[in-house]
C-alpha cells in the first residue's frame, strides 16, 4: 500500500506499509517515534480500569475476612497488605529492568497505543521479527505491562484508602487511619507514576531510573508508617538512639541512590573480584564522568561512549558506600540488642540479618556474574532494611534523661520503660 496516511495532525508519505489501515497507521506512528496514547485517552482509561478490578481482589479479601471487625483493624490490615504488595512492586520493577524490559512498550501509557500487548501484537511481531534480541519482545512487552497493571492497582487501592480515610475522619475524629496521611501516600503514588512514565518516554535515563527505584522506596516508607499499629504504646528510647536510626535510614537511602545508579549504568560487571577490583585496590576511575548526573545511558553529557573507567568509579563508590553503611547497621543492631524490650532485640536481630543478607548478595552480583536471584534479593534486601529502620522509628519515641530504656552509648545501661503515645 502507498499513501499518505494522518497521523497527529500531519500527513505522512508511508511506502510499503502492510493492507490493514490500522496496522499501517501505527507502523508509520512508530516510524515517526510519535506516540499514538499522547493524543488518545483509551489505553489510560483502560489501564485505570484493569488497575481497578484487579484492587478489587485484595479489597474484598480484606473486607470478607475482617468484617464484623472493629473498623481501625480492618485499616491496619490493607494498609499491611498494600505494604506488602508495594514491596512485591518494587521487586517487580528490578526484574523488568534486570530483563531489559523496561522499553518492552515503547510507549505509556499503553503499549502502541493499545491496554494490552495482545493489540498491540502486530507491531511487536514487527520489532521483535527486526531485532529478536531486542528490546521490544512478545516476553518483554508482558513483562513491562504486568508491572504498569500491578502499579495501577496498587494506585487504584491507594486512592480507595484515601477517599475512606477521609470519609471516616468526618465520621469519627478518632479514626484510625490518618486521612492526612493516606493523601501523602496518593500524592507519592502519582508522582511515582510520573516517574514511571518518564523512564520509558526517555529510553531508560539513568537519573530517572534510578529516582524511580528511590521513590519506590519512598513509598515503602509512607506506607510503613501508615500501617502502624496505632494501639500499641510507643517504646521510651535515648534521643541520641532516635537520632542514630534516623541517621541509619538516610545513609540506607544514599547507599540504595549509589547502588541504583550502578544498575541503571550496568556498571555491575566493572568489577567482577571482591575485594579487589581489576587485580587492584584502586583501579583506573573516572569520577567526573561517572557521576554526572544528566546524561543518556552509556554517554558522557557531551555525547561520547561513557569511559569504562567510569563504570568502575560508579561500582567501587558502591561498594566504598557499603562498608560505612554496613558497619553502622552492625552498629545500631548491637545497640538495640542490648536493650531488655523484646521488641527493640528483634529489631536488633533483624538489622544485622540484613546487613548479612547484603553483603552475601551485594557479593554474590559481584563474583556470581550477577544471577538475577541475586539482583532481586540485593533490591529486596535494601527496601527490607529501610521498611525495619522506619518501623522501629514509628514504634519508638525519644526521651531525654533516665526514663530511656535504650540509650545509644556503648556500655549504657538498658531497661525498659514503655509509655503511651
Ligand atoms: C547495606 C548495604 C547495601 C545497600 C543498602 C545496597 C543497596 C543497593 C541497591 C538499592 C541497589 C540497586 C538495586 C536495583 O537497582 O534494583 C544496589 C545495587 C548493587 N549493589 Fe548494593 N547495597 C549494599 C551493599 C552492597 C555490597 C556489600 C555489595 C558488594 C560487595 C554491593 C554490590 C552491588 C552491586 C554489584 C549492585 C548492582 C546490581 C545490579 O545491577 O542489579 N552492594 N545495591
Amino acid at each position: 500500500m502507498h499513501g499518505a496516511l494522518r497521523a497527529g495532525g500531519f500527513f505522512v508519505h508511508a511506502p510499503s506499509v502492510p493492507d490493514s489501515p490500522a496496522v499501517a497507521e501505527r507502523l508509520v506512528l512508530r516510524r515517526m517515534q510519535v506516540s499514538p496514547s499522547l493524543y488518545d485517552l483509551t489505553p489510560a482509561a483502560q489501564l485505570m480500569l484493569v488497575g481497578a478490578v484487579v484492587a478489587l481482589l485484595p479489597l474484598a479479601w480484606i473486607l470478607v475476612r475482617h468484617r464484623g471487625g472493629a473498623g481501625g483493624e480492618r485499616w491496619q490490615m490493607l494498609a499491611r497488605l498494600l505494604l506488602f504488595l508495594t514491596f512485591d512492586l518494587v521487586l517487580f520493577g528490578a526484574f523488568t529492568r534486570l530483563t531489559d524490559s523496561g522499553l518492552g512498550c515503547p510507549d505509556w501509557p499503553g503499549c502502541y497505543g493499545n491496554a494490552s500487548p495482545l493489540g498491540a501484537r502486530h507491531e511487536i511481531l514487527a520489532a521483535e521479527t527486526a531485532m529478536p534480541s531486542g528490546p521490544v519482545t512478545h516476553g518483554k512487552a508482558w513483562i513491562e505491562m504486568i508491572h504498569r497493571y500491578a502499579a495501577t492497582s496498587i494506585g487504584a487501592l491507594i486512592t480507595f484508602m484515601m477517599i475512606a480515610a477521609w470519609w471516616q475522619r468526618r465520621r469519627d475524629p478518632h479514626s484510625a487511619l490518618s486521612p492526612a496521611w493516606a493523601s501523602a501516600v496518593f500524592v507519592w503514588v502519582c508522582v511515582q507514576g510520573a516517574f514511571g512514565a518518564l523512564t520509558v518516554t526517555l529510553k531508560l535515563y539513568p537519573a530517572i531510573v534510578t529516582l524511580h527505584l528511590l521513590g519506590g522506596y519512598l513509598g515503602l516508607v509512607l506506607i510503613t508508617v501508615l500501617a502502624r499499629d496505632r494501639r500499641q504504646p510507643a517504646i521510651a528510647v535515648s534521643t541520641g538512639l532516635r537520632s542514630a536510626a534516623w541517621a541509619m535510614l538516610a545513609l540506607l537511602f544514599l547507599q540504595s541512590a549509589l547502588g541504583g545508579w550502578v544498575s541503571t549504568n550496568y556498571a555491575v560487571l566493572a568489577c567482577s573480584e571482591f575485594p579487589r577490583c581489576q587485580g587492584s585496590w584502586w583501579p583506573p576511575m573516572d569520577f567526573r564522568h561517572g557521576f554526572t548526573v544528566l546524561r543518556d545511558l552509556g554517554a558522557t553529557a557531551a555525547g561520547d561512549l561513557l569511559p569504562f573507567a567510569a563504570l568502575t568509579a560508579i561500582h567501587y563508590v558502591h561498594r566504598l558506600g557499603a562498608y560505612l553503611v554496613l558497619a553502622c547497621m552492625l552498629v545500631l543492631a548491637w545497640a538495640l540488642r542490648r536493650s531488655d524490650e523484646p521488641t527493640l532485640r528483634g529489631y536488633g536481630l533483624a538489622l544485622a540479618a540484613l546487613a548479612a543478607w547484603q553483603l552475601a548478595s551485594g557479593l554474590s552480583n559481584v563474583v556470581l556474574g550477577w544471577p538475577i536471584l541475586a539482583a532481586l534479593s540485593h533490591t529486596g534486601g535494601a527496601g527490607a532494611a529501610i521498611v525495619c529502620v522506619t518501623a522501629l522509628l514509628t514504634r519508638t519515641r525519644g526521651e531525654r534523661g533516665a526514663g530511656a530504656s535504650v540509650a545509644f552509648r556503648p556500655g549504657a545501661a538498658a531497661g525498659p520503660a514503655a509509655a503511651p503515645r
